[in-house]
């Protein structure tokens, strides 16, 4: 059966278009909704000239209660009942409410090796620890930050002059083709991790 999938973002959703545009024709999976935590980022529209369903829940009417944020994303979520949830640039930390919520059906993708550099200014602490690669991760999400089992890794080299925009764009380009690839293996139940 065709897997639904949502997607949250923060910003701009390149991931989110990246994951979007590669549920087409045989894949196991297509895009339900696109949920932000904030009404005005640019992913929505987006998102919607897909012809996707769009959904904010703006965390900053929760006044830093994150289980009352959580529990209106959930809200907004069941409806559509997704069997996948794609974090793409979501920039919330999560507390075990949501993630049981979605235990084992809910992917993220940060900027870093995993299990390094977990976290924010990942392409900065790279480069300023002289590493000579970086790149990003999908991972399925548990209650760790930034932890829980590799589903694919893609690696660029860091090259003399990198700043950390120039680093970013480059694992960027590497984002967008190891999130698709990993969902389409995900959405048909193969866990067996890609490396780009
Ligand atoms: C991506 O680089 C993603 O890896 C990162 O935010 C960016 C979102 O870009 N995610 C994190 O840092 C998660 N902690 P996008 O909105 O264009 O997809």
């Amino acid at each position: 059966m065709t897997k639904r999938v949502a997607i949250l973002i923060s910003g701009g959703g390149s991931n989110m278009v990246s994951l979007v545009d590669s549920m087409t024709g045989d894949h196991p999976a297509r895009p339900i909704v696109v949920l932000a935590n904030s009404g005005t980022a640019g992913g929505l529209e987006k998102a919607a000239a897909r012809g996707i369903a769009t959904e904010h829940v703006d965390h900053r009417n929760f006044k830093g209660d994150r289980e009352a944020f959580e529990k209106a994303l959930i809200s907004v979520l069941e409806p559509y009942s997704p069997d996948i949830l794609c974090l793409a640039g979501f920039m919330r930390i999560l507390t075990p409410l949501f993630i049981d919520a979605f235990k084992g059906r809910m992917l993220n993708i940060p900027p870093s090796l995993l299990p390094k550099y977990r976290g924010l200014n990942t392409h900065a602490r790279a480069i300023e620890a002289g590493e000579s690669e970086a790149g990003c991760t999908v991972h399925e999400v548990t209650s760790e930050l930034d932890d829980g089992p590799i589903l694919g890794q893609a690696r660029v080299p860091i090259l003399a002059g990198d700043t950390p925009d120039i680093l970013a764009a480059r694992v960027l380009g590497q984002e967008h083709n190891l999130y698709p690839a990993v969902l389409r293996r995900f959405a048909q139940g193969d866990r067996t991790p890609v490396f780009l």
